[in-house]
């Protein structure tokens, strides 16, 4: 993990997901979600494809501001 990539020229964003596989592509029926879901965007989250919150210590720890997508129903 390198909390610097940008500086250090990595590009890299994903450090932790699927990374035998050349590109991370997930597909959620909209008839799954029941009321909302919310998405990671941070490729933190331990719960891929959803956030679990971590991406407030990716915050805290390097002064981002990243947050998840969130997909709501209609009621
Ligand atoms: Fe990645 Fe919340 S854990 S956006």
């Amino acid at each position: 993990y390198c909390p610097k990539a940008r500086k250090c020229g990595s590009g890299r964003c994903n450090n932790a997901i699927q990374l035998t596989n050349p590109k991370v592509v997930d597909t959620i029926d909209v008839e799954d979600i029941t009321d909302k879901a919310v998405f990671c965007r941070c490729w933190k989250s331990k719960n891929w494809p959803y956030c679990d919150g971590s991406h407030a210590a990716h915050n805290k720890e390097t002064g981002d501001n990243l947050g998840p997508v969130i997909v709501k129903k209609p009621q």
